[in-house]
């Protein structure tokens, strides 16, 4: 893969905090119309490494090259323009309480373009009709369930339709039936919109649902244990870690 033809690279990536380092040395090339996955034990760096390829935490070492522009070496307004092209979830990614989902989702058109009311509710619509909830346009997030909420999140970072999407563990706290929902969600928009993914998430289940390649983050080793197809980890890994997450083996 050429590097003009990935999505997202990341090259020597490393980060500390108060002197204590996170992790260095991480590599990673996410193809379009690719979902891949950051992957770890809680505290590993998978939010950290995240915020790092949104722009929102310049690296302590390395470069990331998101939809073809170095944001580790842009100026502010390059930065900016690429970075409306990216949509996001955050893990706390929570919906405002006080606004129905269609005015949550209407908020990034009200935010970042020009268009009159009618064409934004218009388009809200659409997003919410697209994740599924094209009949609960009206309700408040407290009326509606987890799954539900998470989904109508997924339309609010589709809103400025951007090719990418980043996902910080989207079914975190979800039952399994709700979380197999979301999975099959993200495939349908990859197939039917052709939009790439990154998504944190230590679910198993999610990750051989959903991801063409993933990266194994470990909080020991400071760094990257694993990466590449999923299932190819869980049938041919050696490391005692990498094989202990995707067998449930005991490391
Ligand atoms: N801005 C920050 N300042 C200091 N420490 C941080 C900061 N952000 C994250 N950390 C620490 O880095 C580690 C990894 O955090 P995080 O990336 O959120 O992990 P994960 O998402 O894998 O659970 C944690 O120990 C966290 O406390
Ligand atoms: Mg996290």
């Amino acid at each position: 893969m050429t590097a003009e033809a990935a999505a997202l690279c990341g090259r020597g990536l490393a980060q500390s905090f108060g002197g204590r380092l996170l992790y260095r040395d991480v590599n990673f090339d996410v193809a379009h119309g690719e979902v891949f996955v950051i992957l770890g034990g809680s505290g590993c760096g998978k939010s950290t490494l995240l915020r790092q390829c949104i722009g929102l935490l310049p690296p302590s070492a390395g470069s990331v090259e998101l939809l073809g522009c170095d944001i580790t070496a842009a100026a502010p307004d390059a930065l900016a323009e690429v970075l409306r092209r990216i949509g996001v979830m955050f893990q706390s990614g929570a919906l405002f309480g006080s606004m129905t989902l269609l005015e949550n989702v209407m908020l990034p058109l009200e935010m970042h373009t020009d268009l009159p009311l009618a064409a934004r509710r218009r388009i809200a619509r659409l997003k919410l009709g697209l994740v599924g909830l094209a009949d609960s346009v009206s309700l408040l997030p407290a009326e509606v369930s987890g799954g539900m909420a998470k989904r109508a999140a997924i339309a609010r970072a589709l809103a400025l339709d951007p090719p990418l999407l980043f996902l910080d563990e989207p079914s975190a706290g979800l039952d399994p039936v709700t979380s197999a929902g979301l999975d099959a969600l993200i495939l349908e928009l990859r197939r039917d919109l052709g939009l790439t993914f990154v998504v944190v998430t230590h679910e198993l289940a999610s990750i051989l649902a959903i991801a063409d390649r993933c990266l194994m983050l470990d909080h020991g080793a400071q760094g990257v244990i694993a990466s590449g197809d999923p299932r190819r980890l869980r049938d041919e890994s050696t490391d005692p870690k990498v094989r202990g997450f995707f067998r449930r083996e005991a490391a």
